[in-house]
């Protein structure tokens, strides 16, 4: 059962029990009922420990001094949330670092640490809807993250030596750099406070607000105004170029790239603009305030689509790619995964919306040709259903190939205006918050007036690649 759901019934039996037994006022029985040790996760199948039970988070504030050289971070976390249980203790999950002090509501509150559980005791137990605020004091050198999900060494805080750090959580990294309800479930807004030494200038999430001269330090002051998943957060501090332009309708896009670089860069994501007026067309609004790249100086082949400012690697700055992390925007920022066993619904869309893009740009000819080139690696390597992958096959090729694949054979099923018709529509219900594999289902069935069980169950979940569609 959904851990909310389960508190409130909890709160609503515990209720009648008090209103039969004893004659009271309602705040008053409210205030009899034992709180509960919140949970120490929210029951994700892949990652039972990711998040935690008895509270929604509605903002983080994270004010960070930065030593870029020696990689230590120093600061404080401030967390305003809601009880969504009488609680007499939460956890929030943190990696590594040192925690120096905790306060909730402004009082000292005692904490114990376990793995990666932060384990928060307030003096005075909190109330079932009682918004609260945390304050945790920490800092240390942040340690990456080993996750069996990537095949890459380390996720979350990285330090690429003088030249930098930066930030790639998925999924499971924010914990290595400030203490979180560390699951897409639980979206909040974010403010940055990042101060680091002169001449290195620090990117986040949103919009940069204020750059306050301290001596020889500066501090960065970015505002994400949009709720936000809480490995799409992302702070970046290097010796960057600021480049500044315009998307479609005013939207302010602030680029960060190495200076060396920065001419070349400014031209190879020229096209963004026009990728935002192609997507806004296809599936609905772009869904921010504001937009832009971040290009490391680093060894880093990948790219992440941190929310509304995306991180490259040097040498992942291909069109596919930008088209790629643009596309995020929409499907896995703005539409969040509720389990991470859905991930199809981030990368086989963001897939599918590239090749689009190609489509778009090359024409149905080559468009074609990618697809059914796509389409004999997924057969000859029988890649396996997307639908409900192990822990260690969340990035695998299959989720990328035959979840775009899963979305084409869609469009060739249904047609095209049915199909974009299911896109917008999904969007337009689901953007802000969370969807599953069968809230999208669902919605391609209400569209297209089609039983489609047969359809997805072949496509997501069942062993053999489905015979290739007959074309429109
Ligand atoms: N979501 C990334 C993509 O656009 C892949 C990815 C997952 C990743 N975890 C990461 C990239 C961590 C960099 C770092 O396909
Ligand atoms: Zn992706």
């Amino acid at each position: 059962m959904d851990p909310k759901v389960r508190y409130v019934l909890m709160f609503l039996i515990a209720l009648c029990w008090l209103t039969v037994g004893q004659p009271a006022t309602v705040a008053a029985r409210a205030a009899t009922i034992p709180p509960i040790a919140g949970e120490d996760g929210l029951g994700d199948p892949l990652y039972p420990q990711l998040g935690n039970g008895g509270y929604d988070v509605q903002h983080y504030t994270i004010e960070l001094a930065v030593d870029v050289a020696r990689n230590t971070i120093t600061g404080t976390t401030t967390i305003t949330a809601l009880a969504t249980a009488p609680l007499v203790n939460f956890h929030l999950d943190l990696s590594g670092l040192t925690v120096d002090a905790i306060t909730v509501n402004d009082a000292a509150a005692t904490f114990t640490r376990a793995a990666d559980e932060l384990i928060i005791t307030p003096t005075v137990a909190l109330a079932f809807e009682q918004p609260f605020t945390v304050t945790v004091a920490y800092g240390g050198v942040p340690a990456p993250i080993s996750d069996a999900g990537v095949p890459f060494e380390g996720v979350g805080w990285l330090s690429y030596g003088e030249k930098g750090t930066y930030v790639a959580s998925e999924p499971s990294g924010a914990m290595s750099w400030y203490p979180v309800n560390n699951h897409p479930l639980d979206k909040a807004t974010y403010t940055f406070r990042i101060t680091a030494p002169k001449p290195y200038v620090v990117a986040a999430n949103g919009l940069l607000i204020d750059t306050i001269q301290q001596g020889t330090r500066r501090t960065y002051v970015w505002e994400a105004r949009d709720p936000m998943a809480s490995y799409l957060a992302t702070v970046n501090i290097a010796k960057f170029t600021v480049v500044r332009t315009k998307g479609p309708d005013g939207l302010p896009m602030l680029n960060f790239f190495p200076t060396a670089l920065s001419s070349h860069l400014t031209r190879s994501f020229a096209p963004t603009t026009d990728m935002i007026a192609y997507y806004s067309e296809l599936i609905g609004p772009f869904p921010f305030e504001s937009y832009g790249a971040i290009v490391m100086d680093a060894p880093f082949g990948g790219a992440l689509e941190t929310q509304t400012r995306p991180v490259f690697g040097r040498t992942a700055t291909m069109e596919t790619i930008i088209a790629h992390e643009l596309a995020h925007q929409w499907f896995g920022n703005s539409i969040s995964l509720a389990s991470w066993q859905d991930i199809w619904l981030n990368e086989g869309f963001a897939t599918y919306f590239h090749h689009l893009w190609t489509e778009h740009t090359k024409g149905p000819a080559v468009f074609k040709a990618t697809m059914r080139g796509m389409y004999t690696t997924m057969r000859a390597r029988q890649l396996s259903p997307p639908g409900a992958p192990a822990i260690d096959g969340l990035f695998d090729s299959a989720i990328y190939v035959r979840g775009a694949w899963t979305l084409h054979a869609l469009r060739l099923e249904v047609g095209d205006e049915l199909f974009f018709e299911i896109i917008r529509t999904y969007y337009a219900r689901f953007q802000g918050g969370n969807a599953t594999t069968a809230d999208f289902i669902a919605v391609a069935e209400e569209v297209s007036g089609q039983t489609l069980d047969d359809f997805f169950q072949a496509w997501l979940y069942a062993e053999t690649v489905p015979p290739m569609p007959a074309p429109e």
